[in-house]
C-alpha cells in the first residue's frame, strides 16, 4: 500500500516535471525574436502584505517576535512569522537579492535593494481602533503605499544630498522603475470579518469593496514609477487551524483534506474577485506587467498531499493540519490563548509553554496561522516557474508586459 502510494508521488513528480519542462520549452519558442523569455535582472523587490510576508515590520514597530520562532533558519527571532524563512525570501534569493529589510525597522536595515512595507496584522481596508483591541494592524495598504511614497522621496534625497554611508543602504533613483512589486494580503480581511461572527454572506459582500482599494494601491505605486507586479492570491483559510478553532460552526464541514468547505469557498471567492481585478489592471495600464499567482493552490496541494508525501519526499510532511509550535495536543496542538512562544506562571515562574516540536522541517503549519519554512520553500518552489500564474510566467521573467494574452 504504501509502496503504491509512493509510486503514485513519483508518477506525479515526474509529471509535474515533464510539464514544466514543456513550458519552458514553450515560453523558449515564444522568446524567438523578442524580448519574451529573458531575464528581467530585477535589481530590488518593494513587497507589500501581512504576516505572510513580513519580514520584521510588527517587531520593529511594536512587540518582538518571541522565541522559538526563527530557530530554524536564523537561530533567533527574525521578526518572521515562521520558524525559518518566508516565501518571500525565497523569492528574493532566487532573484539574486538580500532578505528585504523591513521599512519600520530602523536598526540595522539595508534598503539597496528593496524594501519591505508589509507588517504582520495588516489588512487591505483600513483598520479601526488600536491593534490590541481589533487585533488589526495599523499599517493597512494604504498606510504602506504612503510609506512607499515617503520612502522613495527621502531615500532620494538623502541619497542625493547626503551621500556617504547611505549610498551603501538605499537604492539608486533608476531602481524604482525595474524593481518588482509583490503583493500578498487580503488574509485578515477576511478573518476580520469572520471572527467578528459574520456569516459568510456578510463577509463576502464587503470583497468588493477589498478590491477597490487593493486597486487604487497597485495604481499609487504605478503612478510613483512602478511597472513590475506579482500579487499573491489568498490562502486556503479553511486548511489553518486557527480559523477552523476560531468558529467551530463556519469550520464545518470539512472535505476531504479536512480543511473547512466554507472558509476555503470564501477565500476561492475572493481570489476570483482578486484574479479579474488583475486582468482589469493589465487593461489599464499597458506599459506594466501585471502577474497574478495562485498561491491557494500550492498551498492547498501541499495540505491534501502532505501525506502522500511522506514516504517520497527527502524530509516528509506529518499531518498539515497538526500545528508544530502550540499547545495543549488534540487534533490541532492549538490554544487560542497560549499560541507559540506563549508563556504560563507555573509555579510562581514564567516558562515558555507554547514550544516548537521536535523537528519543524516535517511539519507544515508552524504556529496555526503560518506554515513553516519547509512548507514555505514547497509553496515557493511550486510558484517561481510560473505554472500557476496568469500569464504563466516564471518570477525572474515578469516584466514582459502583454505576455500570455
Ligand atoms: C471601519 O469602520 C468603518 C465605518 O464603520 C467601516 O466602513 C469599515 O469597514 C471598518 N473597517 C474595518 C477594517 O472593519
Ligand atoms: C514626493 O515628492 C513629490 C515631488 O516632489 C511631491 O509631489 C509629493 O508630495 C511628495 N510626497 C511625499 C509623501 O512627500
Ligand atoms: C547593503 O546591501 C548591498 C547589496 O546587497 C551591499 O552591496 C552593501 O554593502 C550593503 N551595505 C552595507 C552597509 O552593508
Ligand atoms: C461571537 O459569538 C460567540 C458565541 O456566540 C461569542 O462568545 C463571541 O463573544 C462573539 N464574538 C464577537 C466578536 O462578537
Ligand atoms: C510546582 O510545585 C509543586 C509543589 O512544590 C510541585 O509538586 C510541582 O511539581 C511543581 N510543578 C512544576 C511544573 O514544577
Amino acid at each position: 500500500m504504501a509502496s503504491h502510494r509512493c509510486f503514485c508521488t513519483t508518477k506525479l513528480v515526474l509529471l509535474h516535471f515533464v510539464l514544466l519542462l514543456l513550458l519552458q520549452l514553450s515560453a523558449a519558442a515564444r522568446s524567438d525574436g523578442d524580448n519574451d523569455g529573458a531575464p528581467c535582472g530585477f535589481p530590488a523587490i518593494f513587497n507589500f502584505g501581512d504576516s505572510n510576508s513580513d519580514t520584521g515590520g510588527l517587531s520593529a514597530l511594536l512587540e518582538a517576535v518571541p522565541p522559538p520562532f526563527g530557530r530554524t533558519y536564523f537561530g533567533m527571532p527574525a521578526g518572521r512569522f515562521s520558524d525559518g524563512r518566508l516565501t518571500i525570501d525565497f523569492m528574493a534569493q532566487s532573484l539574486g537579492i538580500r532578505y528585504l529589510s523591513a521599512y519600520l525597522d530602523s536598526v540595522g536595515s539595508n534598503f539597496t535593494q528593496g524594501a519591505n512595507f508589509a507588517t504582520a496584522a495588516a489588512s487591505i481596508r483600513p483598520a479601526n481602533g488600536s491593534i490590541s483591541v481589533s487585533g488589526i494592524s495599523p499599517i493597512s495598504l494604504d498606510v504602506q503605499t504612503s510609506e512607499f511614497e515617503q520612502f522613495i522621496n527621502r531615500s532620494q534625497f538623502v541619497y542625493n544630498n547626503i551621500g556617504g554611508i547611505y549610498r551603501e543602504i538605499l537604492p539608486k533613483a533608476e531602481y524604482f522603475s525595474r524593481a518588482l512589486y509583490t503583493f500578498d494580503i487580503g488574509q485578515n480581511d477576511l478573518t476580520m470579518g469572520y471572527f467578528a461572527n459574520m456569516s459568510t454572506e456578510q463577509v463576502e459582500a464587503y470583497i468588493p469593496d477589498l478590491m477597490e482599494r487593493f486597486t487604487a494601491a497597485v495604481q499609487r505605486v504605478y503612478r510613483l514609477g512602478g511597472r513590475y507586479f506579482w500579487v499573491h492570491n489568498t490562502a486556503p483559510l479553511g486548511c489553518l487551524p486557527y480559523a477552523v478553532v476560531l468558529r467551530p460552526d463556519i469550520a464545518a464541514p470539512k472535505d476531504e483534506a479536512g480543511c473547512s468547505v466554507a472558509y476555503n469557498a470564501a477565500a476561492r471567492s475572493f481570489n476570483v474577485r482578486l484574479r479579474e481585478t488583475v486582468a482589469r489592471l493589465r487593461a489599464a495600464l499597458p506599459d506594466a506587467a501585471v502577474t497574478y499567482v495562485d498561491v491557494y493552490s500550492a498551498k492547498y496541494r501541499l495540505v491534501s498531499q502532505a501525506k502522500k508525501l511522506v514516504r517520497c519526499w527527502l524530509a516528509g510532511f506529518g499531518d498539515p493540519l497538526l500545528v508544530c509550535c502550540g499547545y495543549g495536543g488534540g487534533e490541532y496542538n492549538f490554544d487560542r490563548d497560549i499560541r507559540c512562544g506563549g508563556r504560563a506562571e507555573v509555579n510562581g515562574t514564567s516558562v515558555l509553554v507554547g514550544k516548537s516540536c521536535e523537528d519543524p522541517s516535517r511539519s507544515v503549519s508552524w504556529d496555526g496561522v503560518h506554515f513553516t519554512e519547509a512548507a514555505n520553500k514547497f509553496v515557493f518552489d511550486q510558484i517561481v516557474g510560473g505554472e500557476l500564474s496568469d500569464p504563466p510566467v516564471p518570477l525572474s521573467q515578469a516584466c514582459h508586459p502583454g505576455t500570455g494574452r
